[in-house]
């Protein structure tokens, strides 16, 4: 296959997406510009131009001031902040009364806070998938710092989806009065696999609190927490609109959130200390959860940001990375000998375009960034391309099989 004309019969849903390729003449230049294909989407997306516009018009026509106080200042910030609280929630179709977003870092940083605040206690239970990310391992420690017993759900070659058989045993041994979480990625990082959203209710119906990591899955995918409600969603927001870095959160089930109980207080987590009585007063959630002065400045670009990709719509990101994933597993079976002999055929200035590129570890991040007419010649994890990235190396697990459906059929192999 050779020309994006073969490409497009034979993916007719990516065609359906080329308003992603004027976006990206338009808001993402720099690509071209800088002769870039960018595939690492999960690892970081990539910001429109217009989102950092569109920040620095906010800095520049306003006056913040730390949103702990009551000033003018400080009540323009805290509105900001509120508003893309509210955002963030209509994002993921969350109910207020039902769910908070608490602000962390990242995905990690909200991990850390449901680990190190979780009600872990002899005979309770700590399961997790094996192919979670290390920040939701690392929550393993907490368990077994307050005598929690911690299982592995393995998962099964060669596709490394989990057993449903074995999930179910998992999920049996959840002591019944205790406190029992259990953790899985939306869309393992590692393997790229979209685990099921109906998992979320089986742990419920057994007693489990669920952690959904969502940080892989959240950029392509769209998350309905009217229908899947777990309890705890950790997010970077970096990875949704690539802009701005440091800011996370954790959208908690209220309900559930009143269980966690913090290991220390800090400014803005409470309401009184008292340096002689040894006592204090968490504040409310978020609040209670977030340490210290929030990043107010940036917080708006989250809004910003989801506004951003509520304008291209996810169904459409989530197509065009569909069509992406099928096409490379079709082609990775032939793709060192259809890559050596495209090297043969692309010009020189098609060659020096496709570099460098960014291979990580899962199919599932080319959107924007893969302009029209790169079928054509697109990036060769096996290739020059690809080598000339140093330290970015294929994976072997890359463009593995996912449970993503496309909106329309698609073969399951491509002829060179
Ligand atoms: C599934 C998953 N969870 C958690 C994380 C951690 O995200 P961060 O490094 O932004 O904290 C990542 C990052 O790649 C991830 O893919």
């Amino acid at each position: 296959m050779h020309d994006y004309a073969e490409f497009v019969q034979k993916y007719p849903a990516y065609d359906r997406t080329h308003d992603l390729d004027e976006l990206r003449e338009r808001d993402y230049a720099r690509l071209d510009r800088l002769g870039q294909i960018y595939l690492d989407y999960t690892g970081g997306g990539l910001y429109a131009e217009s989102q950092v516009r569109a920040h620095q018009k906010v800095l520049a026509e306003n006056v913040f001031g730390n949103p702990h106080s009551t000033n003018p200042t400080s009540q323009a910030a805290t509105h900001l902040i509120e508003s893309t609280r509210q955002s963030i929630l209509e994002f993921f179709n969350a109910d207020p009364a039902e769910y908070t977003v608490i602000f962390s870092l990242n995905a990690s940083g909200a991990l850390k806070l449901v680990g190190e605040s979780y009600p872990f206690q002899p005979g309770s239970h700590y399961l997790l998938t094996f192919d979670n990310h290390n920040s939701v391992n690392g929550i393993r420690e907490y368990a077994h710092a307050k005598g929690a017993e911690v299982t592995y759900v393995p998962v099964a070659l060669p596709d490394m989806r989990v057993d449903t058989e074995s999930l179910a045993t998992s999920l049996e041994i959840g002591t019944a009065g205790k406190n029992n979480l259990f953790a899985y990625p939306a869309q393992s990082n590692f393997s790229a696999v979209l685990h099921p959203l109906e998992w979320i209710e089986r742990a419920h119906a057994l007693g489990w609190d669920v952690l959904l990591d969502a940080a892989a899955f959240a950029p392509t995918n769209p998350l309905d927490l009217s229908k899947y409600k777990a309890d705890f969603v950790p997010l970077s927001f970096y990875k949704i609109f690539g802009y701005p870095t440091g800011i996370g959160a954790l959208l908690a089930r209220r309900e559930v959130l009143k269980k966690l109980h913090r290991p220390w207080f800090a400014g803005g987590t409470i309401t009184v200390a008292s340096v002689q009585g040894d006592k204090y007063y968490l504040a409310e959630a978020p609040a209670a959860f977030e340490d210290g002065t929030l990043d107010y400045l940036n917080i708006p670009a989250v809004e910003i940001g989801l506004k951003h990709i509520r304008s291209i719509g996810l169904e459409t990101i989530h197509e065009r990375v569909g069509c992406w994933r099928v096409w490379r597993k079709c082609a990775t079976a032939r793709e060192c000998r259809w890559h050596a002999s495209m090297d043969r055929s692309i010009p020189p200035n098609a060659a020096a375009r496709s570099r460098p590129i960014s291979l990580t570890r899962t199919a599932s991040r080319s959107t924007i960034a893969s302009s029209r007419q790169r079928p054509t010649r697109p990036p060769s994890p096996c290739g020059p391309a690809a080598s000339a990235t140093p330290g970015r190396a294929r994976s072997p697990w890359a463009f593995r099989e996912s449970n993503w459906q496309p909106a329309s059929p698609v073969p399951a192999t491509i002829s060179a």
